[in-house]
């Protein structure tokens, strides 16, 4: 058992993505990268909704995480939703290649957690095709910005260097988003590109 399965057994509640953010996204997806986008992958599912979001927008979405107790949790719940397009795949991200070469790359609250993101990046990069796109959303921290635990600097990945370390893998890197919570929590959706 993985310190992920012990944190899922006691049920966390994690935020699935709010729907105005994810319908405009989407948007800006279908009019700049990609008109009709049919496949995700969701990379560190976690127990969240996002998988069954886009499976109930008729996407085929795989789900990939290395806890079997919340992939154990979440099957429960696309059951109760009967939905039948979420195939769930229990693998570490730090060195399991991705098979697939989906339209959509999620990674939403899980690149902090990653130890290898050469590996990671490398392997994203791998599956992209010329019109596929690579949603990273992950908590920064800034240089020159005192924080307090409040804060929870310690989930999240410095702003210059991740910046600087996904460019070096892709030919694309937006900041589409920012989303200020709490103090100084600073979530950033980066959009990328291969
Ligand atoms: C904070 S949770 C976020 C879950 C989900 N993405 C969400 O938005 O609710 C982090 C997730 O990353 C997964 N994770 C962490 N390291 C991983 C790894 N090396 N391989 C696969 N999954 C990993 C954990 O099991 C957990 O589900």
């Amino acid at each position: 058992m993985n310190k992920w399965d012990k944190i899922f057994q006691n049920n966390p509640k994690y935020k699935p993505l709010n729907e105005l953010f994810l319908s405009k996204l989407l948007q800006k997806i279908q009019t700049e990268i990609n008109p009709s986008p049919k496949t995700i992958i969701d990379l560190g599912c976690g127990i969240s909704e996002t998988v069954i979001q886009f499976a109930q927008k008729g996407f085929n979405v795989t789900g990939i995480d290395f806890s079997h107790v919340a992939l154990e949790k979440l099957q429960h719940k696309i059951d109760v939703c009967k939905l039948k397009n979420i195939t769930l795949i229990h693998a570490d991200l730090n060195d399991y290649k991705i098979k697939l070469e989906p339209d959509i790359i999620l990674c939403n609250l899980v690149y902090t957690f990653i130890d290898n993101k050469e590996f990671f990046l490398k392997n994203v990069s791998d599956c992209m095709k010329k019109n596929s796109v690579f949603i990273l959303i992950t908590p920064v921290k800034h240089k020159g910005v005192k924080y307090t635990v409040v804060d929870k600097p310690g989930i999240a990945v410095g702003f210059d260097e991740t910046l600087k370390k996904v460019k070096s893998f892709f030919s694309s890197v937006n900041i589409y988003h920012h989303d200020y919570i709490g103090f100084r929590e600073d979530y950033v959706t980066f959009l990328v590109k291969k």
